[in-house]
């Protein structure tokens, strides 16, 4: 049986136990980046609850319950936000809501994190969702973006391209997504997207400098 058949066969099971997730190099990956990211947290002695926006299904709730990391969550899609109170238990605490409007108060949050979500649209929402994520937290905005890897360089060599996303046909938030695939960054373009939120750049959280596209930067707010 194919994986996308095998997973429709257990479209009832949580995302996080589908058998995609179990494979080793996705779970030898998955290892990976929630240690940077616990890595981040710690680093930043971040007080309880973090925030996770947008939070999916879930990913990764069990990990962060094992450490005795609170999870505050929020996701715009019912079913994503259904998953993830379901992922631990007990449940994190989990809202549904557009991160471009949150129901939180200014800094209400020490430590907060966007995983695989901004790098996905235009500069104009990205810029809105920044000022909103800077709006809620604190201190901290911990933020995944792609950059170069030596997979991105092969990739280059061989001259592949990857299709534009079908956007318009795409159903929900899809929509609003960048209908080119990579945005790859450097750290001047991370700065650049930080500060008219107010932020800037304390340090860079390669998941696996060079081998992994994906790396976190960890704001912090600017005083005033
Ligand atoms: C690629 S997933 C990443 C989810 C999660 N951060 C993770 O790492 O598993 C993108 C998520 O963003 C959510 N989303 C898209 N647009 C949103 C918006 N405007 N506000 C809140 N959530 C949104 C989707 O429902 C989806 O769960």
């Amino acid at each position: 049986m194919g994986e996308r058949a095998e997973e429709a066969r257990h479209c009832t099971v949580h995302p996080l136990h589908r058998p995609r997730q179990r494979r080793l190099a996705r779970r030898i990956n998955n290892y990976s980046i929630y240690r940077a990211l616990r890595r981040a947290i710690r680093d930043c002695r971040a007080e309880q609850p973090i925030l996770m926006a947008p939070c999916g299904y879930g990913w990764f709730f069990d990990r962060f319950r094992q450490d005795r990391i609170e999870v505050v969550g929020i996701d715009i899609e019912p079913a994503a936000v259904e998953f993830a109170r379901a992922a631990v238990t007990p449940p994190m605490r989990v809202l549904q809501g557009n991160i471009l409007e949150m129901p939180f108060n200014d800094g209400e949050f020490d430590f907060v994190i966007s995983n695989r979500f901004v790098l996905h649209f235009n500069a104009e929402f990205r810029a809105k969702a920044m000022k909103e994520l800077a709006r809620v937290t604190r201190r901290h905005l911990l933020v995944h973006y792609d950059s170069n890897s030596l997979r991105q360089i092969l990739r280059r060599i061989r001259g592949a391209q990857e299709p534009e996303r079908d956007v318009e046909h795409a159903p929900g938030w899809k929509k609003t997504k960048r209908k080119e695939r990579k945005l790859l960054y450097t750290p001047e373009m991370m700065a650049a997207e930080g500060a008219p939120a107010g932020l800037r750049v304390k340090e860079l959280y390669y998941v696996c400098y060079m081998l992994s596209d994906r790396v976190y930067c960890l704001y912090e707010k600017a005083p005033g």
